[in-house]
């Protein structure tokens, strides 16, 4: 399969913080791979260097062909991106708000009317179209976020901890759009520091660890792998320890897995 996304001895610091310590990996057109682990462990960083947000101290990395600290511009218009944080213009409405990210790629009219159209009713969010996003929800600002990202159609998504604050019927919802976009050949990357989470969506995931990559694989490998009695296995049987979801995600976790 060909390549969507790379990085090859990728390296960042914060002053005295190594953020990302010489990370190389490849992730396949029309994957959806999982990047877990725990709080600090060089997500974020990760996928703010693949938008061309902070730049990189060493190392290379390539989304669709390109550089995204030469070309943030060809970036931006291939990915989409839901951050960390999302921040949205609150005295805007829902529609008003994607309207005007819709104005900023440039769509037709009619087809950002579709598009519009399309999202609000598949997160569910028809009716409070035309309410200011001071009063949305956490996980009614999520559902708002990942539709900006996927407005343009994007062949590249990239979403920092996207289902957080989403109840599990809504997080269910992302995760089959998900699953569609995929296999229609956008790949995927998915960070969480929940295990179960990134084993109900995602294909492959990437274990980061202190900056590095401690693991890389199906979970299913990885599980076994962590079943040897090695000092490494040993090591990646304590990260999934650590990565084990606590009770709040259980219901999420228990409506992804449903059938
Ligand atoms: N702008 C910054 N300035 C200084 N240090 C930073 C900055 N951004 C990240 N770091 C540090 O880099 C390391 C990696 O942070 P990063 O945000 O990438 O982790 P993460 O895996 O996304 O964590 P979380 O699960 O909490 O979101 C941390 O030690 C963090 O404190
Ligand atoms: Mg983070």
């Amino acid at each position: 399969m060909p390549v969507s996304i790379s990085a090859t001895t990728l390296t960042k610091d914060f002053s005295s913080v190594r953020a990302l310590n010489s990370i190389t990996t490849s992730i396949e057109k029309g994957e959806i791979r999982g990047l877990l682990g725990p709080n600090g462990s060089g997500k974020s960083t990760f996928m703010k260097i693949l938008m061309g947000l902070i730049k990189p101290d060493y190392g290379h990395v390539s989304v669709e062909g390109f550089d995204p600290s030469r070309d943030p511009v060809q970036v931006r218009q291939l990915v989409g991106y839901v951050p960390e944080t999302p921040r949205l213009y609150d005295f805007l409405t829902g529609i008003e708000y994607l309207d005007f990210v819709a104005d900023l790629y440039g769509l037709a009219p009619q087809v950002k009317k579709e598009r519009i159209d399309e999202f609000l009713t598949a997160f569910e969010l028809k009716g409070q179209g035309n309410d200011l996003l001071a009063g949305y929800s956490q996980g009614m600002r999520q559902k708002v976020a990942l539709s900006t990202a996927l407005i343009h159609k994007p062949k590249v998504l990239i979403l920092d901890e996207a289902l957080n604050g989403l109840d599990p019927r809504s997080a269910k919802i992302v995760k089959d759009t998900l699953v569609k976009l995929s296999s229609d050949g956008v790949t995927i990357l998915f960070s969480t520091h929940v295990l179960e989470i990134a084993q109900a969506i995602c294909q492959r995931v990437t274990i980061l660890d202190k900056g590095n990559i401690i693991a890389e694989g199906t979970m299913d490998g990885l599980r076994a792998m962590a079943g040897g009695s090695t000092a490494s296995a040993t090591n990646l049987e304590n990260i999934f320890l650590s990565l084990t979801g606590s009770s709040d995600v259980k219901a999420v976790v228990e409506e992804l897995t449903a059938h």
